[in-house]
């Protein structure tokens, strides 16, 4: 039976540090409130000209490298993003062409702050079916671009990244299972929702946001969805070693961790260092806990992601 396994990873942030001392002289926010309420410290922001389809370059290239493998190597890229660099050709191929790539299918998933999760879903999906042998799967993000400088509310959240994995195929399990949920009775709760239309851009191109009603709809799906990831595969909390949800607030991680019973010290965070980075954040706290050896062969891994949509879903993976 064909299987996917995770073959190398690599993240990569923009150079610019923005900390929130610094969000203190543009918003009327704190250093201690924004700690406090989020575990955020700092967020990376893209250079102008700086674009998802580079950022996630950078990403590829360290998955590629940490899975001794070259771009001609991969026939698949999966890229997920909600802010892409133009409306098209998709971030993937400009990352493909970026890669010098001219083989394979190369598109975009667009699942907001669950990107990550689809994407590796639906390259998990295309590798057991034959249709692909070696896939790239990238989250990038340049949510700077989106934000309303002016809210605090929201401004103080977010970052701009790129993660990436080479997905293999394999004899044995890596990816064990994926389960994928939408719900978009919850559109309005996190979105934005301006578009360009007759050569404009129409309605408001800036994040909006119900804080109150995301945080809690992303403590339940996110404990719902692990319990379904595990009991599908006959395993418990126990058997967890590493519990990689989406980076967007320490309280959601800690809030589910607690309500799943999955010790604190199992739990990879690393929105301090980047903040919610959307599809990005996921295989940027993976990377980091691969490279300081915290994943190690054998281990189980389950990643979950959550955001507009609304959208939510888990892989569950055997190192
Ligand atoms: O990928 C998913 C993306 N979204 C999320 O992860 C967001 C999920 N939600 C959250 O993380 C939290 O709801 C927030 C961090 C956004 C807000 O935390 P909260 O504890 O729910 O605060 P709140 O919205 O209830 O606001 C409390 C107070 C308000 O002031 P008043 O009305 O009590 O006077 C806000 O105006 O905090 C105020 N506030 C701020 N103060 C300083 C809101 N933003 C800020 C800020 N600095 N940046």
């Amino acid at each position: 039976m064909r299987h996917s396994r995770i073959l190398g990873t690599g993240s990569h942030l923009p150079d610019k540090v923005l900390t929130n001392r610094d969000l203190e002289s543009i918003v009327d926010t704190t250093d201690e409130w924004i700690v406090s309420r989020t575990g955020i410290r700092e967020r990376h922001i893209a250079a102008d000209g700086e674009t998802t389809s580079e950022l996630a370059l950078h990403a590829a290239r360290h998955a590629l490298a940490a899975a001794g493998l070259k771009p001609g190597d991969i026939d698949l890229i999966v890229l997920a993003t909600s802010t892409p660099d133009m409306v098209f050709p998709s971030s993937a191929c400009l990352l493909q062409k970026k890669l010098g790539i001219r083989h394979g299918a190369a598109f975009d998933v667009q699942a907001v702050c669950s990107g990550f999760v689809y994407a590796l879903a639906t390259a998990d999906q295309f590798i057991r079916g034959g249709m692909s042998r070696r896939a790239l799967v990238v989250g990038a993000e340049v949510f700077s671009r989106i934000l309303d400088w002016k809210d605090r509310g929201t401004c103080v959240l977010f970052g701009d990244g790129a993660g990436a994995v080479v997905l293999g195929e394999s004899g044995t399990p890596g990816i064990l299972s994926s389960h994928l949920h939408s719900d978009g009775a919850y559109a309005d709760i996190l979105s934005t929702p301006g578009h360009v239309g007759g050569g404009k851009v129409l309605g408001d191109p800036t994040l909006k946001m119900d804080g109150g009603a995301v945080f809690k709809l992303a403590v339940r799906v996110l404990e719902e969805a692990a319990r379904e990831a595990l009991d599908a595969n006959g395993l418990t909390v126990a058997d967890l070693d590493w519990f990689i949800a989406h980076q967007a607030n320490v309280r959601i991680i800690s809030h589910t961790a607690k309500k799943l019973g999955v010790p604190p010290e199992k739990c990879v965070v690393t929105v301090d260092r980047h903040a919610n980075t959307s599809a990005a954040s996921i295989p940027l706290a993976l990377d980091v806990a691969v490279r300081d050896g915290r994943i190690r062969p054998g281990h189980l891994v389950l990643m979950e992601g959550v955001g507009g949509g609304f959208t939510w879903g888990s892989v569950l993976a055997r190192w």
